[in-house]
């Protein structure tokens, strides 16, 4: 049997990863690639980033599917996947490092009021605000799965206040959090129960002047009802890594706009040297009938 690597990659991505997964796969392992020929009926086991809908559905022999991605509400939404075969997204420790470092980065921008400082600069102005420490700034994580709970405890070890929230915890405790946060992260999976979460009915619920910071995905955010509380004072900036569109359309107004910082999806890239080794575990642990890490539940949708 054979373990097919899918993506949407191009051919020198594929040869970084063939690279790293031959350094960490079982030598009796076979890789094949799906920009090459290859014999869909000796595939049981597939590496995925980004495959093209339809075509894990495709593979009559497949047993396992390992993401390379975090998020895999993109493949959950695709009807033709096997749901009887189990599914693992991404756990790499790496990743949660990377996304750490993003979370501490934009938090300390908005901390530091440096969108006003760069606007300021931009007229010459010379004038020095309010400075307010880490412990008076208040910040909410939405999302305690590896990202958030790694995010919040990074912020709170540098001083900040921080209080999480996952689902499980229901809608008043999502309203408490919002009323105490300064800087909101969201970090959520992007699951029916999340899609639009990010909306004018939660922005009411922050105080006024609390800035957003979306790093999980762009299916979470009413676009609409950001521009309504930005355009009110309401929420004073927002750091948008991911939007519903990607790449952001070049007419789209965010891309102007004072009161929004646009990153193109990078807050934290799967990197193939640590993830093809947390991928390759997690194929010896499922050859061994043993459990594997990050196996998602499509009933939860993560
Ligand atoms: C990135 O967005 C990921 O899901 O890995």
């Amino acid at each position: 049997m054979s373990i097919l690597l899918l993506g949407k990659l191009s051919e020198a991505e594929y040869a970084v990863w063939q690279q790293h997964l031959s350094l960490h796969l079982p030598a009796d392992e076979t890789l094949v690639l799906a920009s090459q020929a290859y014999d869909k009926t000796a595939v049981d086991i597939a590496l995925v980033a980004n495959p093209p809908a339809g075509a894990l559905a495709t593979l009559p022999k497949l047993r396992f599917v390992q993401s390379l991605w975090a998020g895999v509400d993109r493949l959950l939404s695709d009807p033709s996947l096997p749901e009887n075969v189990p599914l693992a997204r991404l756990v790499d420790p790496a990743m949660t490092r990377a996304m750490t470092e993003c979370a501490l980065a934009n938090v300390f921008y908005l901390h530091r009021q440096l969108p006003a400082y760069l606007r300021q600069q931009a007229h010459r102005q010379w004038q020095p605000r309010q400075q307010v420490l880490a412990a008076q700034r208040r910040v909410g994580v939405l999302g305690m799965g590896k990202l958030g709970a790694a995010v919040a405890q990074a912020l709170a070890d540098v001083g900040f206040p921080v209080m999480g929230w996952s689902r499980q915890q229901g809608s008043d405790g999502l309203t408490a959090l919002l009323s105490r946060t300064d800087i909101l992260i969201n970090l959520l999976p992007l699951t029916a129960h999340t899609t639009g979460i990010l909306n004018a009915a939660l922005f009411e619920k922050l105080p006024v002047g609390a800035a957003l910071i979306n790093l999980a995905r762009g299916g979470h955010l009413v676009e609409p009802d950001l521009l309504a509380a930005l355009e009110q004072q309401h929420i004073s900036h927002a750091v948008l890594d991911v939007f519903n569109e990607e790449p952001l359309p070049e007419r789209h107004p965010f891309w102007t706009h004072p009161q929004i910082t646009v990153f193109p999806h990078v807050a934290a890239a799967t990197d193939p040297a640590t993830a093809a080794r947390v991928a390759a575990e997690n194929i010896v642990a499922f050859r061994a009938g043993r459990a594997i890490g990050g196996l998602v539940s499509h009933a939860q949708g993560y």
